[in-house]
């Protein structure tokens, strides 16, 4: 494992944990996952953090807790019954933390077999494991047992420039692979709630962005391309909206939710942050042009692509249950978060590098090569 400059120690003032409980986190090598294993190590959780180390998986986002006995990684998916059988038997959790999923847009339309199979297909094999092993608990730690299924606002569709924003009750309209994928995986969970009595949990976020995410994604796609003088693909016309939210923030809603969430509940997780993607861009061309001036003005680089297809216009969130019911807040606003993230990016140009080479580049050949005549 490599090491890498960290430099983005969060701080948990406030936030309560399960003292010394183990977590199953699925999916921590990821960009979110990562983050809340590190935030859970820190709350004093043991965790056992089952990934199967996709393109997606990267073990140097763990670096920091390299040595750390209280966290066990094991490498596997979701989708295998007798390893989760076997993880649940061994290390006993209080609860389950599902992040592991397919999560890029663009992949889903080029590819969304992957997006049924590990989303919908794997979320199913992990409820079944997870109903087995709750069902044998004691009735003590039966009832305080969780699954909680990390999902996201997209599941709600697309809103208009005036709509209200998307609240707990607002009908599924899933419109990409992607979306619909985790529309599935909401349902399922749902439904062992209902069927079986499984003491679910399910948080719905809009789009997250700090340390350690992919750069496939917006935010760290722009930052890298910038720094290496290359184009600032821009889809379409460049207004579609988006509620931003600090993985931060994320993690901490997802452990407020744990420990008090009412069992069977959703919960909308967001930024209150609403930003257009090219004003986005031109606040992270901005902050490069002061902390990288080599290559600066930035936005001379901004070149408008072909839109994603069924490309949903605009995301928000009203996340009052949270707020009301929990006392959640998000403690970054975009341009603390987004400046922080910029930093990250530029302290950490090894993981960068490691992750920007070999299948990435395939991937970035792939996906613009499709949009250049815009
Ligand atoms: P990511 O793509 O960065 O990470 C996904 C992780 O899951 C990777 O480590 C990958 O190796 C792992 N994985 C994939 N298939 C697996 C399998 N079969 N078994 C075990 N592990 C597997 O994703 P992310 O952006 O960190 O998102 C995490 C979760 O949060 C997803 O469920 C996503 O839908 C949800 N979400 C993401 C955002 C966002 O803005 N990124 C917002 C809201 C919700
Ligand atoms: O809303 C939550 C969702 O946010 C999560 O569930 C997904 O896992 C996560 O990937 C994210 O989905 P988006 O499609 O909104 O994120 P992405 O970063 O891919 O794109 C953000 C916006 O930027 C979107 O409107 C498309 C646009 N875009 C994206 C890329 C990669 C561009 O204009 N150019 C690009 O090169």
């Amino acid at each position: 494992m490599h090491g890498f400059k960290k430099k983005h120690e969060e701080k948990n003032e406030g936030l309560k944990s399960m003292n010394g409980k183990t977590l199953l986190v699925t999916g921590g090598a990821g960009f979110i996952g990562s983050n809340f294993v590190l935030q859970s190590l820190a709350l004093d959780y043991t965790v056992v953090n089952l990934d199967l180390l996709t393109y997606a998986g990267n073990l140097e986002n763990l670096a920091s807790a390299e040595g750390n006995p209280k966290h066990i990684f094991v490498e596997g998916s979701i989708a295998d019954g007798d390893l989760l059988q076997r993880l649940l038997a061994e290390h006993k959790p209080a609860a389950i933390v599902h992040f592991a999923a397919e999560s890029h847009v663009d992949r889903s339309i080029t590819g969304p077999e992957a997006f049924v199979e590990t989303n919908v297909v794997g979320t199913f094999h992990l409820l079944q494991a997870g109903l087995a092993y709750w069902q044998a608990l004691s009735k003590d730690d039966a009832t305080n047992f969780r699954f909680l299924h990390v999902s996201t606002d997209e599941v709600y569709g697309s809103l208009g420039p005036n709509d209200p924003a998307f609240h707990e009750e607002t009908p599924y309209q899933p419109n990409s692979p992607y979306s619909a994928s985790k529309a599935g995986s909401d349902h399922l969970v749902r439904a062992y709630f209902h069927t079986y009595g499984l003491p679910v949990l399910t948080t719905n976020c809009s789009n997250n962005y700090g340390p350690f995410q992919f750069p496939e994604k917006l935010i760290p796609l722009m930052i890298h391309n910038a720094l290496n003088g290359k184009a600032l693909p821009v889809y379409g016309d460049g207004q579609n909206v988006r509620d931003w939210l600090y993985v931060g923030d994320h993690c901490r809603a997802i452990h407020e939710v744990l420990l008090r969430g009412r069992v069977g509940e959703t919960y909308n997780v967001g930024g209150l942050s609403e930003k257009k993607n090219l004003d986005v861009i031109h606040i992270l061309c901005g902050i490069l042009d002061e902390l990288h001036p080599e290559g600066k003005p930035h936005d001379q680089l901004i070149t408008y692509v072909k839109d994603r297809p069924g490309h949903d216009r605009r995301y928000a969130i009203d996340c009052r249950k949270l707020q009301g019911e929990l006392g959640w807040a998000p403690q970054q606003s975009f341009e603390s978060g987004i400046r922080k993230t910029v930093e990250w990016y530029l302290d950490n140009a090894e993981w960068v590098q490691h992750v920007t080479s070999g299948d990435y580049r395939k991937w970035v050949k792939a996906n613009y090569a499709e949009r250049s005549n815009a």
